[in-house]
């Protein structure tokens, strides 16, 4: 039986990736303002959210989540979240429309800014400093007074991720989300591309099937979900002073929720069942995302489902894969075999980011398109073999038009990553290569789709 959970019980355990405050009084006075401030989510959109997932769970629905791998104070802009929030928009009405699967959508927005590292440190030319942990810790720039952790930077976090999704709310429920608008989410360096003609001759036939069905009088009036969309947010819960700040007594349930987001996710590096990120997450009850690296464990994973989600709760733990293309077909199966084995119920999602980042040649951190679409489309064999639902995809993305990832129809190459590389920390998708993604995967979940409905036809 795990000792009692509160809040603050993960102070208790080994932490990794923990940024060291130069000034403590200075921490505990910001944690104090913090726990002042208002939620940025209620509780019960995060049990709506934890619905929506339960249904990915059954395989009834597919989970989009994407977004920065690191968001940063210096590309706060509307019209970068904006172009974000339409590029996921349009993925999203690829897979719903091409797989006829409803999407659960997930931003990693608005609170992504805590990065793990692999060093604690980094020297250049004689000179030690401590890494870069994102901006809500410290500043990028190789300087010392900048990389010294400041506590103030997650005053400034929260916020711009209040103003963030402040504007996705709107975007979501204001009238930009409506479908009559498909043809107007593409953006001019996207439209010439063979994805962006692909969506577009999409964009037409769900044009044709809205007017077909108004003229039989389903309006957005009888349906609200033609005008407007559910949009949530989620980002790794790695500053545990911050999470544990935002984490708030439901008034109405009297259960314990980390306010900060709807989801929230353990990385690959701080996933040890015996720390303090585990121990956190284990009371909070948002929905709990944990990568899953090529060195996780059958045991250590069964462990995890069992510190997590006791109950065994539909919706609550969305496994997200990240083993890399050469590995997902080998390391996967053994884990997706042993929970149907437990009877353990979890979406099973797919990061083909972070098992597949490389260095150019140019000195870039980069991944390479074809790299990320061959995970994928291992990760959709696995459970096509397996007879289990290839629930959802996470991934580094930005609607910028960003030379990161080489490859794609653009042929982005190693030379070329140096014109507009701007990323904080990993290497993004841009819209132009997200949405062929997006074409990819509503091909495996047709497929899925059509072996389902084989099988079904075979049981009769
Ligand atoms: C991330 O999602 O940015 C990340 C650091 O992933 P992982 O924990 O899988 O390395
Ligand atoms: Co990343």
């Amino acid at each position: 039986m795990p000792a009692k959970w509160t809040p603050e019980s993960w102070r208790d355990r080994p932490i990794r990736q923990v940024p060291d405050y130069p000034d403590g009084s200075a921490l505990k006075a910001v944690e104090e303002r913090l726990r002042g401030f208002p939620p940025l989510v209620f509780a019960g959109e995060a049990r709506q959210l934890k619905a929506q997932l339960a249904k990915v769970a059954d395989g009834q629905a597919f989970l989009l989540q994407g977004g920065d791998c690191a968001e940063s104070f210096a590309e706060f802009h509307p019209d970068n979240i904006r172009d974000t929030f339409r590029v996921l928009l349009q993925m999203a009405v690829v897979l719903t429309y091409a797989a006829a699967c409803p999407v659960v959508k997930v931003g990693r927005l608005a609170g992504q800014f805590a990065k793990p590292r692999s060093e604690p440190t980094e020297t250049h030319d004689g000179v030690e400093l401590p890494s870069y942990r994102g901006d809500i810790i410290n500043h990028i720039d190789f300087e010392a007074a900048g990389r010294a952790p400041d506590p103030e930077r997650m005053v400034q976090a929260y916020y711009q991720a209040a103003a963030t999704l402040n504007l996705l709310r709107a975007f979501a429920q204001g009238g930009f989300a409506d479908l009559h608008k498909v043809h107007r989410w593409t953006q001019d360096f996207v439209s010439d591309s063979p994805a962006g003609e692909r969506y577009e001759e999409l964009a037409d036939r769900i044009a044709d099937a809205l007017a077909f069905m108004e003229a039989c009088g389903m309006t957005a009036d009888a349906a609200p979900q033609i005008r407007e969309t559910e949009f949530y947010t989620s980002h790794e819960a790695l500053l545990l002073t911050y999470e544990q700040a935002l984490t708030r007594c439901d008034s109405l349930t009297g259960d314990w929720y980390d306010c900060s987001a709807h989801m929230l996710w353990i990385g690959d590096r701080t996933r040890d069942p015996e720390g303090a990120h585990v121990e956190f997450a284990r009371g909070i009850k948002n929905p709990v995302g944990i990568k899953c690296g090529p060195s996780m464990a059958e045991d250590d994973l069964l462990r995890l489902c069992d510190l997590l989600n006791p109950e065994n709760e539909p919706g609550r733990l969305t496994l997200i894969a990240r083993m890399g293309a050469d590995q997902v077909e080998v390391k996967l199966p053994p884990l997706v075999r042993r929970l149907v084995r437990e009877g353990r119920t979890v979406v099973w999602s797919c990061d083909p980011m972070h098992g597949n980042t490389v260095k150019s040649s140019t000195g870039y951190k980069t991944r390479a398109v074809d790299r990320i679409l061959r995970e994928v489309k291992g990760f959709f064999a696995v459970h096509r073999a397996e007879g289990t639902h290839a629930g959802g995809v996470h991934f580094e993305m930005t609607g910028q038009n960003v030379t990161e990832c080489i490859g794609g129809a653009q042929a982005i190459s190693e030379e070329d990553l140096a014109h507009r590389y701007h990323t904080h920390c990993d290497p993004r998708l841009n819209a132009s290569q997200a949405l062929e993604l997006a074409f990819l995967i509503s091909e495996g979940l047709k497929d899925e789709r059509g072996a389902a409905d084989g099988r079904v036809a075979a049981a009769f």
